[in-house]
């Protein structure tokens, strides 16, 4: 029976670590803290459209297979836990508060259109008419039917639960070098906490984010996911049907800032998001968290074979939810031995001077 260890209990850890249990491997899961990292503060989007952003169109495929693998694979943890994991089949809006935001919209809409996603544009009384709930100064935007979105922490306490009845086994003792585990297969999926361990220190930094989740308390509430630009600010809104509104992200530089979010980072992201939807101003204001996304020097992942015993699946920047069940199947192909071509954009040695993976294999 092959052995495999994985490095990091976040959701994109412990769906390799189910998956790679289904197919038969003796798993061992390695984190202190399981579930403390991005998986707790994400939104959720699945957004193969739009979160596609300029010098990143290399991640579309896998963007797109994910997002067309997200129905299945919460199917199947919902039928493995008994939990509804939230996923939300309601379509995203993008919009723009004015004339300079919508030509923003615009522009990004060619970028979006370059993904094959099916992205509509809409006249500001056609949005309004999608999403009633929007701001009367909203000067239009895009449709992009098949951005959803899930619940992250309970999707996150689903894979632990679905991991556990699979036989997968949870280790809290910190890891610091991966060579020092037992195991036939080690996965390293631990996030922003990847580029401390030893040998490989992978290029992986964190970027800053404050989150919001308000409550409504039978106020009217979005009914589709809503994105946009306000004066130049990017903004999400994404609803639950438990009637949970996330409103996302700051996005800051400034390493492992663990401080509490400023009171104008918070006031910045609620005035932004009521200028597009001003129904959020009557909501209760729950939670202010502050995550850290792992990025990559390009922003896209790594993922693929360090040597023939490390298999890299970390640095999903913006993406780590939309990227699970992708992430779970290319890390099963290459612990089956398999080399998808696919996977050549996101070669973990691509930072490494020197180094490729043929090489590394040998
Ligand atoms: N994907 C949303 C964010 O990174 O804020």
């Amino acid at each position: 029976m092959t052995r495999v260890a994985v490095i990091g209990a976040g959701s994109i850890g412990l769906a390799i670590a189910w998956r790679a249990a289904h197919a038969g491997a003796a798993v061992v899961v390695h984190d202190p803290a399981p579930g403390s990292g991005a998986s707790r503060v994400a939104a959720g989007m699945i957004a193969p459209a739009t979160e596609t952003h300029y010098g990143e169109q290399a991640l579309a495929p896998l963007m797109a297979a994910s997002a067309d693998a997200w129905p299945a694979f919460a199917a199947d943890l919902e039928q493995a836990t008994g939990l509804d994991v939230g996923f939300c089949d309601v379509p995203t809006l993008v919009v723009g508060l004015d004339d300079a935001d919508r030509a923003e919209v615009e522009h990004q809409a060619d970028l979006y259109r370059a993904t094959d996603r099916t992205v509509d544009t809409l006249t500001p009384r056609a949005a309004r008419q999608t999403e009633p709930l929007l701001s009367h100064r909203v000067r239009g935007g895009l449709l992009a039917p098949g951005d959803r979105a899930v619940d992250p922490r309970v999707v996150h306490k689903a894979l632990i639960i679905a991991a556990e009845h699979a036989g997968v086994q949870f280790h809290t003792a910190p890891v610091t070098d991966t060579t020092a585990l037992d195991a036939d297969q080690t996965v390293i999926a631990g996030g922003c906490g990847s580029a401390a361990l030893e040998p490989w220190r992978l290029s992986v930094r964190p970027v800053r984010g404050v989150v919001l989740r308000l409550r409504a308390e039978g106020q009217a509430v979005p009914r589709t996911t809503v994105r946009g630009f306000v004066k130049g600010h990017p903004i999400y809104i994404v609803t639950r049907s438990d009637g949970e509104i996330v409103i996302g992200a700051t996005s800051d530089e400034r390493g492992f800032d663990t401080r509490t979010a400023t009171a104008g980072a918070v006031h910045d992201l609620l005035r932004h998001a009521i200028e597009l939807v001003p129904e959020i101003a009557e909501y209760h204001l729950d939670e202010v968290s502050v995550g850290f996304r792992p990025a990559t020097p390009d922003n896209l992942p790594l993922l693929g074979r360090l040597d023939a015993r490390t298999i890299a699946a970390t640095g999903h920047y913006r993406n780590g939810i939309a990227l699970i069940p992708a992430t779970a199947t290319a890390v099963a192909a290459l612990i089956a031995g398999e080399d998808p071509d696919a996977l050549r954009p996101f070669d973990p040695h691509r930072f490494t001077p020197g180094r490729t993976v043929k090489e590394s294999h040998q």
